[in-house]
């Protein structure tokens, strides 16, 4: 049994041949996670003293990263006693990951390829979540796929997911094809770490791609119930899509005075908006990085780039918070 230590002086036991993740949430502490896989790169830790072994292949670590000493705590073991530059996240401590039935509410297509899916939860058993969380929803033969909760918690409790069809799929068969309201399916959640952070910084920026901005509407709608916890703060929305088409969605808060950039890869001529990837028109706004939190939602490709260009352009790494969507069929 080995002692790991955070940068906040919190403790846990570790195992050998059990993930530092686990072990931390087996007694209540919550390490930042999103796939438990080693491919998003949500869970990176620099080790400050001891050892560990790999259990399952890192494959979100650059060379460099894993040169300079940092891991990734859903695939690695304690061999010693550790130290790490981590703190747990307090308060989705107090989260309690439940799996139940759902019904299917309404189903309605947003864009060619995205579907809107609401779900609703049977009565007395609302599914209390941080905005940011996602859950898995667990279809036929209990095929298991993950998806971000689109709303803020809501009072009549339901889910709003965002869901891109993906070629072959097996749960976008389903989706885009026999989903029926009233079907019965189930859910287990919230899971994730991706959601609000107390902090001082003056600007806060939330960037997405695609379906990744199912999340951010979630935070912003959580904003947008507390607007007095905003006073001073300057927040900036990025939805980054090829076409025009795939931005199906647009921000409506007046009370949040947000700066929203809708931004294409692939605009044509008449487009008045941001032209480009997301992380190099949040470059171009030369805002105070060092002021600055940002939230990003999206492909692998736009979190491993946002993370890197943003963090040498001046943003500390721990106020880059990320929620990655790993693909699967
Ligand atoms: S790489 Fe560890 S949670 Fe995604």
């Amino acid at each position: 049994m080995s002692i790991i230590t955070l940068s906040n002086h919190k403790t846990f036991t570790a195992e050998p041949d059990k993930t530092l993740l686990a072990c931390a949430k087996s007694q209540g502490i919550v390490l930042e996670y999103s796939c438990r896989t080693g491919r998003c790169g949500v869970c990176k830790a620099n080790v400050l003293q001891g050892e560990t072994e790999v259990i399952q292949p890192e494959l979100a670590l650059t060379e460099d990263e894993r040169a300079s000493g940092a891991i990734l705590t859903c695939c690695r073991a304690a061999t010693s006693d550790l130290e790490l530059d981590i703190d747990d996240l307090g308060a989705l401590a107090e989260i309690q990951i439940r799996t139940m039935p759902c019904r299917l509410d309404t189903l309605e297509r947003l864009a060619d390829d995205v579907v809107r899916v609401v779900l609703r939860t049977p009565p007395k058993s609302a599914l209390f979540f941080l905005a940011g969380q996602y859950i898995d929803v667990i279809g036929k033969e209990g095929v298991r796929r993950s998806y971000s909760i689109a709303n803020a918690v809501r009072e009549d409790a339901k889910l709003e997911l965002h869901i891109r069809q993906v070629p072959n799929g097996v749960m976008s068969q389903y989706w885009f094809g026999d989903a029926q309201p009233n079907d019965l399916l189930r859910l287990e959640g919230p899971l994730g770490t991706f959601c609000l952070r107390e902090t001082r910084t003056t600007n806060l920026v939330f960037m997405a791609t695609g379906t990744g901005i199912a999340p951010v509407k979630a935070m912003l709608e959580a904003l947008a119930a507390t607007p007095e916890s905003l006073s001073g703060k300057r927040i900036y929305v990025y939805w980054g899509g090829r076409t025009e088409a795939d931005l199906y969605w647009t921000p409506d808060f007046p009370t949040l005075g947000l700066t929203y950039r809708p931004t294409l890869s692939r605009a044509n001529a008449q487009w008045p908006g941001a032209k480009g990837y997301v992380q190099q028109v949040v470059l171009a706004e030369n805002l105070d990085l060092a002021d600055t939190s940002v939230y990003a939602c999206g492909s692998e490709a736009m979190i491993h780039a946002a993370r890197e260009v943003l963090t040498q352009a001046g943003l500390p790494l721990k106020h880059f918070h990320s929620d990655a969507f790993v693909s699967s069929n």
